[in-house]
């Protein structure tokens, strides 16, 4: 079944409205607009990407949290549901990412995410198989070595994100201009963006291209539990933490357990005892189960900016849209500005 739900099909007056962009980015994946759905472990599967592809974006398969015949069968779930582009992301550090790239490369999917790890280590291969490879970065030094590696773009991925966030805790504002300046290869700013405006600051900063988790997250189409998307959409400002930072630093909303994780680093808890009171599967908990007391909320400094649940195709209308208001605005600063 294919589906229906393209973005603006509603109404020629809303596509006139609409940019045509044309970036490195749009051209590599053969998409029509540069905002890329993060591949979110137990968040992003077919329910999520086959709407963001068919809207013009790149919807990206959350292999993490996938097992391989799950990410066979999802691989499959998108091709039924869309003849457009789309991704998988791998995390290299889950100690089966050979057998979810060996799925990918089976099925002959197009594009590959690999986010942590060594993308040295996987590269090569994808390459040789045609296949379009980004990596996910949090500084400069790793963006350079994701392109030595033979990466065909980079995503720079700011301390604002959700989820796992790189050590260094850069924010997306410095890091992307940076790695902008640092490499030649295409960049996609991740990290805080939820709306036009962080778009088109994403874009002004030399990013070719978006990448957007929270936002996406807190979606009608988004296969995940309905108190988790509620729990962003209720989000403030403040609401996010950083914890488990000497194991794998982690953005998530503060709650009980992110409490105790937090009062368990500040006495200098070692890494056996945090990983006492994480146990396993906590993520899922939060995500799939809606387990908010007991789960890691992972979700980015843009839950602040979420203020209600909205189907894929209206994101797309707010970013698209948005973007040329925010234009409209901002070259009405410079006229008021040479009119004095
Ligand atoms: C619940 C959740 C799970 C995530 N899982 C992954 C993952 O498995 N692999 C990955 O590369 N990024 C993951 N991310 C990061 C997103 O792909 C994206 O880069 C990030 O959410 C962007 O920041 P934002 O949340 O402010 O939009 C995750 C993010 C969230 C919120």
């Amino acid at each position: 079944m294919r589906h229906s739900g393209r973005a603006f099909r509603s109404g020629r007056e809303m596509t006139k409205k609409i940019p045509k962009f044309k970036t490195r980015v749009t051209e590599l994946f053969g998409i029509e607009y540069p905002i890329i759905q993060g591949g979110m472990s137990w968040v992003a599967d077919h329910h999520l990407v086959v709407p963001v592809s068919e809207a013009g974006g790149l919807g990206v398969l959350g292999a993490g949290s996938m097992s391989p015949s799950q990410l066979h069968g999802e691989v499959a779930a998108v091709r039924a549901g869309t003849s457009k582009p789309f991704g998988v992301n791998v995390p290299l550090t889950r100690s089966d990412a050979p057998k979810l790239i060996r799925v990918c490369m089976d099925l002959e999917v197009k594009i590959v995410f690999t986010s942590a790890g060594n993308p040295a280590v996987f590269t090569p291969e994808l390459k040789e198989k045609g296949i379009t490879v980004v990596h996910v970065v949090s500084n400069v030094r790793q963006a350079v070595r994701a392109e030595r590696a033979g990466v065909d773009a980079v995503v720079a991925e700011g301390f604002e994100a959700g989820g796992h966030i790189g050590r260094e805790e850069i924010g997306t504002i410095t890091l992307v201009p940076q790695v902008v300046d640092a490499v030649s290869i295409p960049v996609i700013a991740a990290g805080g963006i939820a709306d036009a405006r962080g778009f088109v600051a994403a874009l002004a900063l030399g990013a070719e291209g978006v990448q957007v988790g929270t936002r996406f997250a807190a979606t009608v189409e988004a296969n995940c539990s309905i108190y988790y998307k509620n729990a962003i959409v209720r989000a403030e400002d403040a609401a996010t933490v950083v914890v488990t930072r000497s194991l794998l630093p982690t953005r998530v909303i503060r709650n009980a357990l992110a409490e105790e994780l937090l009062r368990a680093e500040q006495r200098g808890a070692q890494e056996p005892q945090l990983r006492e009171i994480l146990g396993e599967g906590r993520a899922r908990m939060a995500i799939v189960d809606g387990e908010l007391a007991e789960g890691l909320i992972e979700a980015g400094q843009s839950a602040g900016l979420v203020k209600s649940l909205r189907t894929v195709e209206l994101v797309f209308q707010d970013f698209l849209e948005g973007y040329v208001k925010v234009l409209n605005r901002l070259q009405g600063l410079v006229e008021r500005r040479s009119a004095r």
